[in-house]
C-alpha cells in the first residue's frame, strides 16, 4: 500500500519478524508505546515502560500485553523500580514547554521538565555500576534553541558528566511517511572505560543542519561525535492519499454539506485557490487541513504539498487535523481517522479497539515509527558500536567526577536532584 522511503524494501513492523538480539530497553514517556514498535524488530527487547496516561497504558495493553507497564509519575521512580542489564533506554518526553504553540517554559517547565528525574533515573544507573549503553531522546525541534540553547547545552552536560558521548540528530517523519514531523533526536552512547572521544565534524548535513553545527561549535566543551549514518532516506516518497480510509458517503464523520459551504466561504483566498486546486485535480485532489482562529473567526488552512501537517494531541478542536477530499468532484471535510494518524505514524497495523478520538490522542502525542526504526538501526547497531569521523581530531576526557547523592532505590522515594 505504502511508497517506502527506507532505503531497501521496508523494514518489517511485525514482532513476529524479529531480528537477532540487539539488547534490553526501557522506554519511558512510553505512551501508546511507538518506540517499542519501532525497535523491537531490529532485536531490542523491551522489559520496562513507563508513562503516567492511563488511556495510553490502555492502547499500550492492547497491542503489547500486560507485561511490565508501570503506570505513574515519573518523578516517583527510581533505579530499584528497573530490571537490571539495560543496554538502551529511551525518553520521548513531553513538549509542550518547548514547542512553538507551547508557553516556552522550557525544561524549567512542568511537561518537559520530566527530563530531568528521567536523567536521574539514568544518572543512578551509573552510580549503581550499570550504566546504559545508549540513551535516547525526542522532542521538538524547539528543544535546540530552548532558552537560548541553555536547555539543550544543560541536558549534554548531565550525560557528559556520567560519561556519555552525544549526536545531535534532526530527523522528520516526511523521509518515511506522509507527515511532516521534524524532530530533534540527542543520541548518546557510553563512552567505554573513559575513552577517547572524537570531535564532531563541522560541515552541515541533512541530519545535523547549520543550526546543529552552529549548537555545536557554542558548546565545544561538550563531548558532540557524529556517529556512523548514513545519508536519510530520500525527502517525501509517501503520499497523503496513500494513508486514507475509504469511508462510505453516508458515513456519519463526514460534515454536512452546509458546514462545508459555509468554511470554504469563509477562507482566505489562498487556501480556497487551493480547494479549487484539489477540485482540478491536483495533488491527488486531497489535502489535511487545520481550524486556526483568525480575527475572531475560525477558518480552514489547507496545507500545498501531499502531506499531512504535525499530528497532535487533541487538546481543544484547533488541533485536530481535518481531511478536505475533493475526488468526488466537490470539496467533503472529515476529521482524519484514528487509523489514519496511525499509518501517517507508521504504525499501519496497529490494533486500534477505542473511539477515534483516543487512538488521535494516542497517536498524535508517538513517534513516528520508521523514524525511530532508522535512526535506532544506524546510531546503536551494536557492530560496530560508536564509529565516529574524524579520528584525527579524537581526545581523550578524564574521567567523570560523581558530584552527586546515591542512587535512589525505588518508588515512593522522594527524590532530590542530583545536581544542582
Ligand atoms: C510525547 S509523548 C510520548 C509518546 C510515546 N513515545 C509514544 O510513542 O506513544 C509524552 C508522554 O509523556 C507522558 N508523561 C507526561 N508526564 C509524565 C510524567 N510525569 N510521568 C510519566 N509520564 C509522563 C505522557 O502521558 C505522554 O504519553
Amino acid at each position: 500500500m505504502f511508497e517506502t522511503a527506507e532505503e531497501g524494501p521496508e523494514e518489517p513492523t511485525s514482532t513476529a519478524a524479529v531480528a537477532a538480539p540487539a539488547g534490553r530497553f526501557a522506554e519511558f514517556f512510553a505512551g501508546i508505546g511507538l518506540v517499542r514498535e519501532a525497535i523491537e524488530p531490529l532485536g531490542w527487547k523491551c522489559v520496562f515502560a513507563n508513562d503516567i496516561a492511563p488511556r495510553k497504558q490502555e492502547m499500550y495493553l492492547r497491542r503489547f500485553g500486560d507485561e511490565h507497564f508501570l503506570l505513574g509519575d515519573i518523578h516517583n521512580l527510581g533505579v530499584g523500580d528497573l530490571p537490571p542489564g539495560l543496554d538502551l533506554v529511551t525518553a520521548s518526553f513531553p513538549c509542550i514547554d518547548l514547542s512553538l504553540a507551547g508557553n516556552r517554559a522550557g525544561l524549567a517547565g512542568r511537561h518537559s521538565g520530566t527530563i530531568w528525574p528521567f536523567l536521574d533515573i539514568v544518572t543512578g544507573l551509573c552510580v549503581r555500576g550499570t550504566p546504559p549503553s545508549a540513551v535516547l531522546l525526542e522532542n521538538v525541534t524547539g528543544f535546540l534553541t530552548s532558552r537560548g540553547g541553555a536547555d539543550l547545552a544543560a541536558v549534554c552536560r548531565r550525560l557528559a558528566a556520567i560519561d556519555y558521548i552525544v549526536d545531535l540528530l534532526f530527523v522528520d517523519a516526511r523521509w518515511f511517511r506522509p507527515q511532516s514531523r521534524p524532530r530533534l533526536f540527542v543520541a548518546a552512547q557510553q563512552r567505554e572505560s573513559g575513552g577517547p572521544w572524537c570531535r564532531a565534524d563541522s560541515e552541515p548535513s541533512r541530519v545535523r543542519p547549520a543550526a546543529i553545527r552552529r549548537f555545536e561549535a557554542a558548546h565545544a566543551e561538550l563531548p558532540f561525535v557524529d556517529l556512523a549514518l548514513p545519508s536519510p532516506p530520500a525527502e517525501a516518497l509517501g503520499r497523503l492519499v496513500s494513508v486514507l480510509e475509504d469511508l462510505p458517503p453516508n458515513d456519519s464523520r463526514w460534515w454536512p454539506e452546509d458546514r462545508v459551504d459555509a468554511l470554504v466561504a469563509e477562507m482566505a483566498p489562498q487556501n480556497r485557490q487551493r480547494v479549487n486546486e484539489l477540485l482540478a485535480g491536483e495533488r491527488d485532489g486531497v489535502a489535511t487541513m487545520f481550524r486556526r482562529r483568525r480575527n475572531g473567526r475560525t477558518v480552514g488552512e489547507l496545507r500545498p504539498d501531499r502531506l499531512a501537517g504535525c499530528l497532535r494531541t487533541p487538546q481543544g478542536g484547533s488541533s485536530v487535523q481535518f481531511l478536505v477530499d475533493c475526488r468526488p468532484g466537490a470539496p467533503r471535510i472529515r476529521p482524519l481517522t484514528g487509523r489514519e494518524y496511525a499509518r501517517l505514524q507508521g504504525a499501519d497495523s496497529f490494533p486500534i479497539e477505542v473511539n477515534d478520538r483516543q487512538a488521535r490522542l494516542g497517536f498524535g502525542d508517538a513517534v513516528c515509527v520508521q523514524a525511530v526504526r532508522w535512526l535506532v538501526k544506524h546510531a546503536f547497531d551494536p557492530e560496530p558500536r560508536a564509529v565516529l569521523n574524524a579520528p584525527e581530531s579524537s581526545r581523550a576526557t578524564p574521567p567523570a567526577q560523581f558530584p552527586y547523592a546515591p542512587p535512589t532505590t525505588g518508588r515512593g522515594e522522594s527524590q532530590r536532584p542530583l545536581f544542582d
